[in-house]
C-alpha cells in the first residue's frame, strides 16, 4: 500500500500559529512533532512508500520534517503544486503516477488520530475492499452537527448516501437519524478505481490532471507546471467522486479522530496538568482550564483566569474565550482585507 499524504491546504483557523507559509500541518504542537510528522510515523509501519502532494513552497519544510522522523527519503516521492486546486486533482496526480492496480491510502496531513490497534484493523479491512475495486471511506461517529464535514449514511459496510458539507438543518437531521457517520477524509482504493470514477463524473479534471502529470513526471521532485495547473478546474474528491460514486464502501474508525479545525479542538487533544491547563512554561496562579501556547518561549503569567485561550507568537497575540475558536477566521478576514 502506498500512502498519499495531502498537505496542500493553508488552514487559517489556527491563526496566528498557522500562516500561509506555515500551515497547521507543519506546526510542532505535539512533543515537538507536527501533525504531518505524526501522519508519517503512524503510517510508516505498513506503507511501503509515501507520495506527498503539497504546495511547492512547502517542499523543503516537508522534506526536513520527514527526515527528522527517520523516513528513508528513497521511500518518499513528492508531487509539487504551484497552486492548490483542491483534493480531486491532487489525488489524481498520485493515481496517474503509480501502477493502476496499486492500492492507495489517501490521508490528510492535518488530522489528529490516536494510534491504536483499531486504526490499523480498520485500514486492513479498507484495503480488502479496495482490492475488490471499491472506493473506501473511513467513517467517524459524529458528536455534533458540524457543517464542515462530509456525512455518510451507512448500512453495514454499504454507503447509501454521501453528502459533503450539508447545511446546519440537514446535519442536525442526520445526527438525529443515527445512521450517519462523518467522513474522516481518509480514503482507500486502487489507483484505477479512483481514476475510472473521476473520468466518469468529472472528466475535465481527469483529462487536465492527466496532462499535467504527464508533462511533469520526468523530473524529481515532480513539479506540476503552472500553465497546466491553471487549466485544472478546482474540485474536492468529496464533491467530484464520493457524492456520486456507486462503488463506495464505509469502514468505521473506532479511534480518537479530530481534524483540529479550531483552538477549542486543539485544547481537547493537548496534554493538560491537574488544573486543566495545557502544559507549558507559563506561570498560572489560581487559574484553570486554559489553553496557553507560547510559540516564542516568552513567559506568560496569568492570575484568576478560567476557560481562556492565549496564543502568543513572535508578531501576534491572540486572546479568546473557550468556545469562540470558530470565530478566529473573522480576524483572518479582516487581516486579508487590510493587505
Ligand atoms: N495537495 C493538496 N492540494 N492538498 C490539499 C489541497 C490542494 O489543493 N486542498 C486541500 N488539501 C489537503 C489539506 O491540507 C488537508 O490535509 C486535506 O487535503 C483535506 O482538505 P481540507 O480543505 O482540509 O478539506 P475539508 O476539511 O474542508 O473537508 C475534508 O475533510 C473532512 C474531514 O476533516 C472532506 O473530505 C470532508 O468530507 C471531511 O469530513
Ligand atoms: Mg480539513
Amino acid at each position: 500500500m502506498i500512502n498519499v499524504v495531502l498537505c496542500g491546504g493553508s488552514g487559517t483557523r489556527l491563526w496566528p500559529l498557522s500562516r500561509s507559509l506555515y500551515p497547521k500541518q507543519f506546526i510542532k504542537l505535539f512533543d515537538n512533532r507536527s501533525l504531518f510528522q505524526l501522519t508519517v510515523l503512524r503510517n510508516k509501519s505498513f506503507a511501503e512508500k509515501f507520495i506527498f502532494v503539497t504546495n511547492e513552497v512547502h517542499y523543503f519544510l516537508a522534506l526536513d520534517q520527514i527526515e527528522e522522523v527517520g523516513l528513508d527519503v528513497n521511500k518518499a516521492e513528492f508531487i509539487l503544486e504551484p497552486v492548490g486546486k483542491n483534493t480531486a486533482p491532487a489525488v489524481a496526480f498520485a493515481s496517474f503516477l503509480v501502477n493502476e492496480d496499486q492500492v492507495l491510502l489517501v490521508s490528510s496531513a492535518d488530522h489528529y488520530i490516536k494510534e491504536s490497534d483499531n486504526y490499523y484493523e480498520s485500514l486492513k479491512k479498507g484495503e480488502e475492499f479496495a482490492r475488490l475495486g471499491y472506493l473506501v471511506t473511513f467513517g467517524v461517529r459524529p458528536t455534533n452537527p458540524n457543517t464542515g464535514y462530509g456525512y455518510i449514511k451507512a448500512k453495514g459496510f454499504d454507503v447509501e448516501e454521501f453528502k459533503e458539507k450539508p447545511d446546519l438543518q440537514t446535519a442536525q437531521k442526520y445526527i438525529e437519524n443515527g445512521n450517519y457517520f462523518w467522513n474522516s477524509g481518509i480514503f482507500c482504493f486502487k489507483a484505477k478505481s479512483y481514476l475510472e470514477e473521476l473520468n466518469l463524473y468529472e472528466n475535465e479534471v481527469f483529462e487536465s490532471s492527466h496532462k499535467a502529470l504527464k508533462n511533469a513526471k520526468n523530473c524529481s521532485p515532480i513539479r506540476i507546471k503552472p500553465k497546466d495547473m491553471s487549466e485544472i478546474k478546482p474540485n474536492s474528491i468529496d464533491y467530484a467522486v464520493a457524492e456520486k460514486s456507486k462503488r463506495l464502501k464505509i469502514v468505521p474508525f473506532d479511534t480518537e479522530w479530530d481534524d483540529l479545525g479550531s483552538f477549542d479542538s486543539l485544547y481537547e487533544v493537548l496534554e493538560k496538568d491537574e488544573n486543566g491547563n495545557t502544559k507549558n512554561n507559563s506561570i498560572l496562579i489560581n487559574s484553570k482550564n486554559n489553553l496557553i501556547i507560547e510559540e516564542n518561549n516568552r513567559m506568560i503569567g496569568a492570575i484568576d483566569v478560567e476557560d481562556l485561550m492565549i496564543v502568543d507568537t513572535a508578531d501576534a497575540l491572540l486572546v479568546l474565550k473557550k468556545g469562540s475558536g470558530q470565530k478566529v477566521k473573522d480576524i483572518v478576514s479582516v487581516l486579508k482585507s487590510k493587505n
